[in-house]
């Protein structure tokens, strides 16, 4: 790292670390490093890349003053850093598989550099990517081995491409070991947790995530989806209290400081409407929970960051009656399609939108529509990003709209659907068991 402040580059180094191990504490070392060296150029590009990671186009003021302070000390940096920059710049713009690009390049001359890794996974998941990011995990696996520092990380971020490329038994194994390595490895955790609930061990899942909690104190927002994967191991068993009791002690608990600090980060969002809505699915009265929701959404109209979160906007807009605030949404949404020169605008034209007005479709009873609108985009789904898991949300709507309507054809036809995402018995699962009934 290019800095004369050896106490900075102590705490970019720190921050780094924090990130990479997910935990929560990582900001207050980036400030350390950059009242120490305000020219600290790596260290602003660092700053930028954290920002952009939290998918709010809030951040966007912030992240283009970083990525200038960067550039304005470029000439005297590695050729590593600037990689890096070049990287911030792409992804900045929305250019997400060219900052990809860029992680690659980084990888191909520095196969253990773990920030790349972990970034390339990050940007790629959150556009579906996920077959492309198992290559590059593949590529540098044969360097890394457990004397390499952060060896445990290496392997989680593997573990959680070979899950989502259904690779489930090398995924669990991979995914125990970082555990073992490290307790405190969520996303290790979280690949296991994955694994689980795609082959239908659910009461191996809530013991899995019951004997590891204890270690989650310093972890980021990664710990509430945890708490949401456990939601689906209790909501597969038919036990709606306890998923209740979960989402308000943990999943949409805003008196947490996680939830505090942030309380509308993309990921936490997602977890609160796909929960919701799934308990809703299951005729279960939710009471007032989705107003929270609703009140963070109304000022996230016009970010499009995240085509999976602005899908999840929709589903919490036409939830709470907020059909209006919903079809601004959607207007927005065309005009970005329309106007954007990066890798997002297709995504949210192929995928989101679609899945959007389904979702308002579904809320207003017009199940036809729900039919219409899925039925010929449900393959391209997978281009808003998130997970089999995630994305199996907008699967359940078209079941339960093709049930309503009586179309067992489109029902056989997405059971194949659930089955082709990875799920072990699709039939046996909570949300298509009915649907799947009438076939008999
Ligand atoms: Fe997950």
């Amino acid at each position: 790292m290019t800095t004369d402040s050896a106490e900075a580059a102590t705490a970019v180094d720190k921050t780094i670390h924090n990130f990479l191990h997910w935990k929560a504490d990582i900001l207050p070392h980036l400030k350390v490093a950059l009242k120490a060296d305000p020219d600290f150029g790596f260290g602003h590009a660092v700053n930028g890349l954290i920002l952009h990671g939290a998918r709010n186009i809030g951040f966007r003021p912030k992240i283009e003053h970083a990525l200038a302070a960067a550039k304005a000390v470029e000439s005297g940096m590695t050729q590593r850093e600037r990689l890096y920059i070049k990287a911030l710049e792409q992804a900045a713009v929305g250019k997400i598989a060219d900052s990809v690009a860029v992680y690659e390049t980084i990888l191909a001359h520095y196969p253990t550099d773990l920030l790349a890794q972990r970034l390339s996974q990050m940007e790629l998941f959150w556009i579906g990517e996920m077959r492309w990011s198992a290559e590059i995990s593949g590529r540098v696996a044969s360097h890394w081995n457990k004397d390499v520092a952060s060896y445990g990380v290496h392997l989680s971020c593997r573990a959680f491409d070979l899950e989502e490329t259904h690779r489930f038994d090398e995924a669990e194994r991979l995914g125990r070991q970082a555990v073992e390595i490290d307790p405190t490895d969520v996303w290790g955790a979280h690949a296991v947790a994955h694994v689980l609930i795609m082959q239908g061990r659910y009461d191996e899942g809530v013991a899995w995530l019951d004997g590891l909690k204890h270690n989650w104190a310093d972890a980021n927002q990664m710990v509430l989806h945890l708490w949401w994967h456990r939601c689906l191991f209790h909501l597969e068993r038919g036990e709606f209290d306890a998923v209740l009791d979960l989402y308000d002690s943990w999943v949409r608990n805003r008196e947490l400081p996680l939830l505090k600090a942030m309380p509308d980060l993309y990921i936490d969002m997602q977890n609160g409407a796909s929960m919701l809505l799934r308990l809703e699915l299951r005729g279960v009265d939710v009471g007032n929970r989705w107003d929270e929701l609703a009140e963070l959404t109304v000022k996230r109209l016009e970010d499009h960051t995240s085509p999976f979160t602005s899908a999840h906007f929709a589903v919490i807009l036409a939830a709470t009656r907020h059909f209006d605030k919903a079809e601004q949404l959607l207007r927005s949404m065309h005009e970005f399609v329309l106007h954007d020169t990066g890798t997002l605008g297709p995504r949210f034209g192929v995928a989101t939108i679609p899945a959007a007005e389904a979702a308002i479709a579904h809320r207003r009873g017009e199940h036809q529509r729900v039919v219409d609108l899925l039925m010929p985009s449900r393959q391209m789904l997978w281009q808003m990003g998130g997970s089999h898991a995630q994305r199996d949300l907008f699967f359940l709507l078209l079941a339960d709209s093709a049930h309503r309507l009586g179309r067992q054809d489109l029902v056989s036809i997405v059971l194949d659907d659930i089955a082709a995402a990875g799920f072990t018995d699709p039939a046996g699962r909570i949300g298509y068991r009915q649907p799947a009934a009438s076939l008999h």
